[in-house]
């Protein structure tokens, strides 16, 4: 059946949603999908960033198994259940800034013999290594996941990173190998991504753009895996958030200009950083409790993500037309100001409609870019930053986040489409966005799925397709610009079943305010 389907011009008035702004015609907007489909999208972009940061591995994660709270050999059981039922491609651990001052070495053996260190980034805590190799690959093996090793290049040598690897996956009878059979793992484990470094530019080093191509070079010829792992290496790249001080575009360009053979590692992947803030470390709003012109920034700062997405490939094509080396943005999401009483430096903060929005938006764009983006890994899973779940002792909640990620799982190694929008907006002040952002693909169980994102805190919108035919999913919406779950209402942003309807036998949506909604065409 031909997609295509004819841009059609707004169409007369309809009658007014309870909620929308007085004066305002509720609107109509028509999407058009593309013939044919682009590169698939790759499973990893669904994938989790974990660091070892306030609450995120220790009580998020790991409770150990003395704990009064129900756990699997140490990692409650709750949240493992809950990322095994979204799927959980690959988590990158164990840094972050963290990674470039870790020892690998403090978090294997007997837990009561390891080292008791203070972490440094984050709160100058005591970290007790209790969450080691041990329990991140067999955390990976309980989830399913792939894991992604960041090794640190920052302060420690290429010898120390090299050891890690081996110990790590090597299946010959030496020393390392052997030592881990003795802690407890006979056969290797999988890696299949290492990270050389993070953040080279900052606390991974301080590097200029030139050492920091040249430190990647240097560690990654040194990192060896058995051939069959196809283990790819991945080369820590800039961040958008700080142009004030660090040029994206130059530290790209330097990246991929010096990382080639004759540099000692051919580049297969470059990492890529933004969180959704103010630019330039500028005064971070709070989690709830914004007004409107919060909702509006906030979804504009995570749409910014494509036009950098857009200034990174022109640069990864002039050096590589052939497309060989992946753009992987594994650390994203909202930044806010911490939850109010929470630790200084743990980043904990409550997850609402408007991160919902972030989340897909972001994905929007990475189904938009799949040609380069092959691997993205959101900040961060449990209890930091704009995580998927949220605990308190031996409470649980769910956050929109997770329930974006949940909603979103058809378009894991989908076929993704182009799709046309007509043009019309939500604008807020200076901010103007798109109002409805749309992705369609064709999954893998044939079906052709659509995401569609309401970014207007007001209006229900009209959106037409021009297919025929009927749809069915689910659909996540908020009662406030600030609606999230507590521990005391844990339910309350959760997805209920939606479906398209016919109008002049055509299937089109009627999509409510803060709004995201994922639907399978029939
Ligand atoms: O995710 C929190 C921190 O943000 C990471 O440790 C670092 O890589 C980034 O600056």
């Amino acid at each position: 059946m031909r997609m295509a389907v004819r841009l059609a011009l707004l169409a007369g008035l309809l009658s007014l949603p309870a909620n929308a702004q007085l004066g305002t015609a509720a609107p109509v907007v028509d999407i058009s999908i593309a013939d044919s489909p682009g590169p698939v999208i790759d499973r990893h972009i669904y994938g989790q960033f974990s660091e070892h940061l306030g609450r995120g591995i220790y009580e998020g994660i790991w409770v150990g198994e003395n704990s009064k709270i129900p756990n699997i050999n140490g990692y409650r059981k709750d949240v493992v259940q809950a990322l095994k039922a979204i799927h959980v491609p690959v988590v990158r651990w164990p840094g972050g800034c963290f990674a470039d001052n870790y020892d690998w070495r403090d978090g294997i053996g007997p837990r009561d013999k390891r080292p008791v260190r203070i972490n440094v980034n984050w709160g100058d805590v005591t970290e007790n290594n209790a969450f080691g190799t041990h329990e991140y690959f067999n955390f990976m093996e309980l989830l399913g996941a792939d894991a992604y090793l960041s090794v640190n290049t920052g302060s420690m040598t290429p010898m120390d990173a090299e050891r890690w690897v081996e110990y790590v996956t090597s299946d010959q009878n030496a020393t390392l190998a052997n030592e881990r059979r003795k802690n407890g793992r006979d056969k290797p484990w999988n890696l299949k991504f290492i990270g050389i470094g993070n953040e080279t530019w900052g606390c991974g080093g301080n590097m200029r753009p030139a050492v920091a191509a040249a430190n990647n070079a240097r560690y990654s010829g040194f990192l060896h895996t058995p051939a069959a792992m196809a283990t790819i290496k991945v080369a820590s790249g800039a961040s958008g958030n700080l142009d004030k001080w660090h040029d994206y575009k130059a530290f790209t360009e330097e990246m991929m200009k010096n990382s080639g053979p004759t540099f000692g590692g051919s580049l297969q992947a470059l990492s890529y950083h933004y969180y959704a803030m103010p630019p330039n470390l500028g005064p971070k709003g709070p989690a709830t409790g914004f007004d409107e012109r919060g909702w509006a920034t906030q979804l504009g700062y995570a749409l910014d993500l494509e036009r950098q997405i857009d200034d990174v490939t022109k640069i990864m094509d002039k050096y590589d037309p052939a497309k060989k080396v992946a753009l992987f943005v594994d650390e994203w999401g909202a930044w806010y100001q911490q939850e109010p009483g929470s630790h200084p430096g743990f980043l904990y903060q409550q997850n609402t409609i408007r991160d919902a929005e972030v989340a897909a938006l972001t994905l929007n764009i990475f189904h938009r870019h799949t040609d380069r983006v092959k691997l993205a890994a959101i900040a961060q899973m449990v209890n930091v930053l704009q995580a998927m779940i949220l605990t308190d002792k031996e409470k649980m909640v769910l956050t929109p986040t997770y329930y974006v990620f949940d909603l979103y799982q058809p378009f894991m190694d989908a076929s993704p489409y182009k799709v046309k929008v007509t043009n019309a907006s939500y604008a807020y002040g200076d901010t103007k966005l798109p109002l409805i952002d749309v992705s369609a693909a064709r999954g893998k169980d044939g079906k052709l799925y659509l995401a569609l994102v309401n970014t207007d805190p007001h209006r229900t919108v009209t959106v037409r397709t021009g297919l025929t035919g009927s749809a069915t999913g689910r659909i996540l919406a908020g009662a406030a610009m600030d609606a999230h779950n507590s521990f005391d209402r844990p339910n309350a942003v959760h997805p209920v079943p939606f479906s398209g309807v016919s109008q002049n036998g055509k299937l089109a949506f009627q999509m409510p305010p803060m709004a995201v909604a994922v639907v399978a065409v029939n």
